[in-house]
C-alpha cells in the first residue's frame, strides 16, 4: 500500500452512499452491482457481487450490503414477496478473501458472527434536515473482521426523519419516509406513510395526528448525499456512516500489510 491510496470493494454498491464515505476516508473505490447505476460516482462494474470479476485479494478493504428486504419491516406488509438471505454466502466469501471487511444491514439482520457488530444512527453524527426541522434516525448494523473501540451513542430527540421504504411505526408518528413513489391512494398503508413529494414541505393532519412532509431536498440534506433520485435514497446509507467504519479500518489495513 505504500506510496498508494488504499482500495476499498463496495458490493451491492447500489448508487454510492457507502462508498462515498469510504471515498472521504482515504479509500480508491470500486463498486459492484448487478443493476446499471448510472448516477454511481466511481469506479463501476456491473456483476453479481457474488462472483465478482475481480481478485478480492487485490482490495485493501471489502464493504458489502447485501439487499436488506429479508430483514426489514416491510416483511410484514400484506403483500411482501419473498426475498434471500445474501447475507451467509457474502460473509463466507469475504472471511475466505482474508480482506478486512464491513457487511451492512438494517436492524434485525442476522450479523454479528465475527464478534464485531456496531449500529449506527444518523443522530450520532448530527445529521438532520437543513433548517433543524427534524433529524436522522436510520439505524444499520455492521459486522466488521475488527474491533471497533469508539461507539457513539443515539442521541434521539424529536421530531426524527428516517428514511426507509414506505412503512413508519406507531411510534415514529414524526418520522419522514423516503418512498420511490408518492402513495396517492387512500388504502391505510399510504395514509400511514408520511411521502416525500419533491415539493414544498407541509403538515398533514390524519386520524387528528399531525404529521410532517419534507422534501427530497430535506432527506438528501439530512442523508448528506446530493446524487441520488428517491430510490436511491431509499435504499442508501449515509455517508457518514461508512466513512467512519472506513476510518476505523485502517488499523486493521496496516496490520494486514505488516505480516503479509
Ligand atoms: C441496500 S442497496 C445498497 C445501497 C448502498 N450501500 C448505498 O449506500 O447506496 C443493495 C443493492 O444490492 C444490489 N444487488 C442485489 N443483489 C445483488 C447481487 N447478487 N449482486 C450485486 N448487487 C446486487 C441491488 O441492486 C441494490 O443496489
Amino acid at each position: 500500500m505504500q506510496g498508494r491510496k488504499p482500495r476499498a470493494l463496495d458490493l451491492f454498491c447500489g448508487a454510492g452512499g457507502a462508498s462515498m464515505g469510504l471515498h472521504r476516508a482515504g479509500f480508491d473505490v470500486t463498486g459492484v452491482d448487478i443493476k446499471p447505476q448510472p448516477r454511481y460516482p466511481f469506479q463501476f462494474i456491473q456483476a453479481d457481487a457474488l462472483r465478482p470479476p475481480v481478485d478480492l485479494s487485490s482490495f485493501d478493504f471489502i464493504w458489502a450490503s447485501p439487499p436488506c428486504q429479508a430483514f426489514s419491516k416491510l416483511r410484514f406488509m400484506p403483500d411482501a414477496k419473498e426475498h434471500p438471505n445474501l447475507i451467509p454466502e457474502t460473509r463466507a466469501m469475504l472471511v475466505e478473501s482474508g480482506v478486512a471487511f464491513a457487511i451492512e444491514n438494517v436492524e434485525d439482520a442476522p450479523l454479528g458472527e465475527t464478534g464485531n457488530l456496531i449500529l449506527l444512527c444518523g443522530t450520532m453524527f448530527g445529521l438532520q434536515t437543513s433548517d433543524g426541522r427534524a433529524e436522522l434516525w436510520r439505524h444499520r448494523l455492521f459486522e466488521t473482521s475488527f474491533p471497533i473501540l469508539l461507539r457513539p451513542q443515539c442521541q434521539h430527540r424529536s421530531p426524527a426523519l428516517g428514511v426507509y421504504g414506505g412503512h413508519v411505526r406507531d411510534r415514529c408518528r414524526n418520522v419522514l419516509t423516503v418512498v420511490g413513489h408518492t402513495p396517492v391512494d387512500n388504502t391505510w398503508r399510504s395514509r400511514r406513510a408520511i411521502t416525500v413529494t419533491g415539493h414544498t414541505a407541509q403538515t398533514n393532519t390524519v386520524r387528528n395526528r399531525e404529521r410532517q412532509t419534507y422534501r427530497t431536498e430535506d432527506a438528501k440534506q439530512a442523508m448528506g448525499i446530493e446524487w441520488m433520485t428517491m430510490a436511491g435514497l431509499s435504499q442508501a446509507i449515509p455517508p457518514a456512516y461508512s466513512e467512519f467504519i472506513g476510518r476505523a479500518a485502517m488499523p486493521a489495513i496496516a496490520a494486514t500489510e505488516a505480516t503479509a
